[in-house]
């Protein structure tokens, strides 16, 4: 690349410096089927012979090969992993490899490149969205009539099951598998074609090479082709939301491990000890999963911000929205074999989720809707029951053990079928309406998730 226009060798500290083949070596697949389709449309316009093809299909297939064992030796002084192939392809056959980069850049490459990786990544990880949603699933299967306090800004609400709650972690990844099919569809377009910037004077059949590499579409423009990220901001951005709901999940978990509310315990296998304290068991899982969303953010803003104040078509800096990303792929991809791999050995400690869902004060609002349904507005219901929930904290005694006598003074519409309010199941079962706990509702979302994820 530089034999023609310097005169001198780059400065070492130079070539260390702006050198991508430490981490973009793993684009090589995408790289090698790229080139192999463009040596199809560059025979189809004329510029290689069937032979010379012949050659380049073989000697890319070899060095993939090589590069699949380990043995492929990687030279820093070649800059990037596109220039490496090239090298080794022409080494290999000589002038047919010199042919190879005709009506092509690395910018459209390089583009190429990324669209193919973020593809195949998005169905890596639907896959394993897929299967975290599969787990949560079976737990909720198997401990499907296990009532637990709902709870909101961490104080006990009202009762719901184990199992919605569940429900509502699926709820939130099949987002995450929603929003990772929008950002494919704006991925699948084939930039290849578009060169450094303004494609060439070779024309060739870019829809060709579209069908002959997956792609839906070709792209319209070429200078927005080469400069455009959005879909790796995109991306990174629906990695970054896995990450909060991950992080959320791990919170509820941590703090259901605790002593204090020991709703559940993680297994040995996922759990750690201290150094120190022999006593520990610690949800170190968990805690990572909350500290590597950090990162995931991180490598969000870091590609936004990069690219802020680039003027458009390519620029060097764009090189830099390959680790962020390589980083946040490997990340979530482990998070999510991890959680998958965890949820199904953590044991559900049913009696003491029971024994908190038995505080009567979670079932106050059933009581202010005992009297609406007898004709009391909510207001003066809420007032009503807010004083008699008052009463029983000042007495110590539990709100369904407050005297009938004591309650029809505070409202006449009282009687003695109140206690009937007081039964958790029953609560439940009234809570019938869509996307309520009701144990039917329940049921029926469990057969709705089994038929989308089977
Ligand atoms: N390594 C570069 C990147 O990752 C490839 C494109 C280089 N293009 C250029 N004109 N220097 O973006």
């Amino acid at each position: 690349m530089r034999k023609g226009r310097f005169n001198e060798q780059a400065a070492e500290v130079a070539q260390r410096y702006s050198e991508s083949v430490s981490f973009d070596w793993r684009l090589y697949p995408y790289d090698i089927a790229g080139s192999i389709a463009h040596a199809a449309a560059l025979g189809q316009a004329g510029i290689l012979t069937a032979d010379e093809r012949k050659k380049i299909d073989n000697g890319l297939r070899e060095i993939e090969a090589e590069i699949e064992s380990g043995k492929f030796e990687w030279d820093q002084s070649l800059e990037d992993m596109h220039m490496n192939i090239e090298a080794a392809l022409t080494k290999r056959i000589g002038a047919a490899g010199a042919k190879l980069h005709t009506a092509r850049s690395r910018n459209d490459q390089v583009a190429l490149d990324l669209r193919l990786y973020v593809k195949a990544e998005i169905a890596e990880l639907s896959a394993g969205l897929r299967s975290l949603q599969t787990a949560l699933l079976d737990l909720a299967e198997q401990h499907v009539d296990v009532v637990m306090p709902g709870y909101t800004h961490l104080q006990r609400a009202q009762p719901v099951f184990l199992a919605h709650y569940l429900l509502a972690q699926i709820e939130a990844f099949g987002r995450d598998a929603e929003r990772l099919r929008d950002c494919n569809a704006r991925t699948d377009v084939l930039p290849l074609g578009s060169g450094a910037l303004a494609g060439s004077t070779i024309a060739l059949d870019r829809e060709r090479i579209a069908q002959q590499l997956g792609f839906a579409r070709v792209s319209q423009n070429s200078l927005d082709a080469v400069g455009d990220r959005d879909f790796v901001c995109e991306f990174l951005f629906c990695l970054a939301m896995i990450g909060m709901h991950l992080s959320r999940l791990s919170e509820d978990l941590i703090t259901w491990s605790t002593y204090e509310f020991g709703f559940v315990e993680f297994s040995d296998a996922f759990s750690n000890g201290s150094s120190l304290m022999p006593q520990k068991k610690n949800p170190d899982m968990a805690e990572l999963t909350r500290g590597k969303t950090g990162r995931l953010y991180g490598n969000f803003l870091s590609i936004l911000t990069t690219l802020k104040a680039l003027r458009s078509s390519y620029n060097r800096d764009m090189q830099e929205d390959k680790e962020a990303l390589f980083d946040s792929v490997d990340t979530v991809r482990a998070a999510l074999e991890v959680f998958s791999a965890m949820l199904p050995k953590i044991e559900i400690n049913r009696s003491r989720m029971e024994a908190a869902a038995s505080d009567a004060n979670l079932l106050a609002t059933d009581l202010a809707e005992y009297l609406v349904k007898k004709g009391t507005p909510f207001r003066e219901a809420h007032e009503i029951v807010g004083k008699l929930v008052a009463h029983a904290a000042k007495t110590k005694s539990p709100l369904n053990q407050i005297p009938i006598a004591k309650l029809k003074k505070a409202s006449p519409l009282f009687d003695i079928d109140v206690a009937n309010v007081f039964d958790v199941r029953r609560s439940l079962a009234a809570r019938t309406a869509i996307g309520a706990p009701a144990p039917g509702n329940v049921a029926a979302q469990i057969a709705r998730w089994h038929k989308l994820l089977d």
